[in-house]
């Protein structure tokens, strides 16, 4: 099985924690996508959902699907994404898509965070992937100063060669050269950074399920 099928997999295996009747969180990305596919063969089955970005929404709109304004709803039973890694504790790092902060927002609403993953996800320590921080444009060097001090290199990222504006309207910086043995506490630390509107790195919105895709079939972890 390739990584295609592996995510396509995962994603109809989600639909096993979307309970009749209700407002689905939906994240966002090529997972993500997959999982949107499976939800819309029971779109009548659900009340709508609830979604990370821009990008997700068009999906479920094309699809049929009634997408509600976080703001319209208190909370939600279940929260679907995917992840850029994620541990054996159900830390993830998230944001490869930029949707980082739409996402933070939408999986605190939410009772259960439910990640969908390829078994490539899988790590022992975060910061193999680069961890996305969405910031302030005017606050960029000095975040990336910052974590320069942490030993890290951030770099912001780029689209079309400009700066990738996200769906708020900020830039994202990606930072390599960092291990993190302590997601809460790199969490807690970066969150005080004036300018940082929202880092990668998912701990205290930790998954509390993981479908995992590996070529044997989908492993459920659960934190
Ligand atoms: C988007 C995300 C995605 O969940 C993450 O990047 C994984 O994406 P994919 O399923 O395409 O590998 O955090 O901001």
């Amino acid at each position: 099985m390739n990584q295609d099928e592996l995510k396509t997999l995962v994603g109809q295996a989600a639909l096993y924690y979307v309970e009749p009747g209700s407002i689905v969180g939906v994240g966002t990305g090529s997972t993500v996508n997959k999982f949107i596919d499976a939800l819309a063969t029971m779109k009548d089955r659900i009340a709508g959902a609830v979604s990370s970005s821009v990008a997700s929404t068009e999906r479920l709109q094309a699809l049929g699907i009634q997408v509600f304004d976080a703001t319209q709803v208190e909370e939600l039973a279940v929260y679907i994404d995917g992840a850029d890694e994620i541990d054996h504790a159900g830390y993830m790092i998230k944001g490869g898509g930029a949707a980082l902060t739409r996402e933070k927002i939408v999986a605190a609403q939410s009772r259960k965070f439910v990640c969908i993953a390829d078994e490539s996800k899988y790590v022992a320590t975060l910061g193999s992937f680069p961890v996305p921080v969405e910031v302030i444009p005017m606050a960029a060097k000095q975040i990336a100063r910052q974590f320069g001090a942490l030993g890290g290199t951030a770099t912001v990222r780029l689209k079309d060669g400009n700066p990738l504006v996200t769906d708020n309207g900020q830039h994202i910086l990606d930072v390599t050269g960092l291990k993190i043995t302590d997601p809460l506490a790199f969490e807690s630390l970066v969150n005080q950074w004036p300018g940082v509107v929202t880092v990668g790195v998912f701990a205290f919105q930790k998954a509390h399920v993981c479908l995992l895709g590996a070529p044997e079939g989908v492993k459920t972890l659960m934190f």
